[in-house]
């Protein structure tokens, strides 16, 4: 079947299934001739490079509530914005928003360049996200290609190369759909697709508007695509979180700005190594300014997954006085990332 046949099933499906979402001009109002707004397109891909659309959309309202434009980003302090993204992750990422934030008020005027290669430009702004900005903002025929749309386009064409080696032809194949006509709608479309009907384990495909011509369908097991080479294990590290009380208050530390979550409270810890710790090793390695004598005793541990790894904390509690830290209501704690606030919550729970 011809690429415009393919498109037009899409966009037609589009029209009657594009989810509704607080950073989306609809298909209805864009061609009524609304247009969406850069700096919320921006903004929105950032965060759904970091997690899924569900979990981003509280974080994508209270920015914008906050700062509803690109200029009152650009104006607010680095600790405000990295505790309001605490819970996101990956804390480089919201450096690079405040610095790509701070070069559109600054060399821009405030205003959103309207070309892939401008916003290219950009610092922190990556190829993937400009293509986005610049078809969903901008509808210039940027091809958009994200894991949603890798997916789709490996199982329309069971594609057998393996990711990652498979991407440059996944682009290729990609690219070979665009067109001039609704480019941001396009790759919505797609986006869409493969979030509700393409989805990664479980295909909905008698819901799907090109089922007759999805080739990974035809071999009778679409859920195989795309293919991957095996993956190595991901490593597994071990640390000790303290949780030491005054009151109503934690001490919590800022971590230093260079590598893992740079920059960002934290619980205090030991390093993070290959084995697990001994209570005797514990508490010998708890930093210096938590050598006050207190009564630590050991409250569980939890695990957290990072990209690379996957990090056990075992936790030890203790009330006492320290130096050097930063006394945190346990109400403030919403700005610890996930991992030191999932160690917060079970370090200080009454169950154990
Ligand atoms: N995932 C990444 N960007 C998206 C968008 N603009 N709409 C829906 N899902 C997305």
């Amino acid at each position: 079947m011809s690429p415009e046949t393919l498109r037009a099933q899409i966009l037609a499906w589009y029209d009657a299934n594009a989810r509704d979402l607080p950073w989306r001009v609809g298909p209805k109002a864009r061609a009524a001739g609304v247009r969406a707004d850069p700096y919320r397109v921006w903004l929105s891909e950032v965060m759904l490079q970091q997690t899924t659309v569900p979990h981003a959309i509280p974080y994508f309202l209270k920015f914008t509530a906050r700062w509803p434009t690109v200029a009152d980003l650009a104006r607010e302090d680095d600790g405000e914005v990295m505790a309001a993204w605490a819970g996101l992750g990956y804390y480089a990422r919201a450096r690079n928003l405040l610095a790509c934030a701070r070069a559109v008020a600054r060399d821009h005027g405030g205003v959103f360049p309207d070309t892939e290669e401008a916003l290219r430009a950009l610092p922190g702004l990556g190829a993937y996200t400009a293509a986005a900005v610049a078809a969903i903002a901008f509808d210039a025929p940027a091809n958009v290609v994200d894991g949603n749309v890798e997916r789709v386009t490996a199982r329309l064409f069971a594609v057998e190369a393996p990711l990652p080696d498979a991407k440059p032809e996944l682009k290729r194949l990609a690219a070979a759909l665009v067109r001039d006509e609704r480019p941001g709608d396009w790759a919505q479309a797609l986006m869409d697709l493969g979030a509700t009907v393409c989805r990664p384990k479980a295909p909905l495909c008698g819901r799907c508007p090109i089922a007759g011509h999805c080739a990974g369908l035809a071999t009778g097991a679409p859920e195989t695509y795309p293919r991957k080479t095996a993956k190595a294990e991901r490593p597994h590290r071990h640390g000790v979180a303290y949780v030491l009380t005054r009151g109503d208050a934690v001490a919590l530390v800022r971590r230093p700005p260079k590598g893992l979550l740079g920059g960002m409270l934290a619980l205090p810890t030991s390093d993070w190594r290959a084995g697990r710790w001994s209570e005797a090793e514990a508490l010998a390695a708890a930093p210096a300014q938590l050598q006050t004598g207190a009564a630590w005793r050991a409250v569980g541990e939890v695990e957290h997954g990072f990209t690379h790894f996957t990090l056990t904390l075992q936790l030890y509690r203790a009330e006492g006085e320290a130096s050097g830290v930063i006394w945190t209501p346990r109400a403030g704690l919403d700005a610890l990332p996930s991992v030191f606030l999932k160690a917060a919550r079970a370090g200080l729970s009454n169950l154990l």
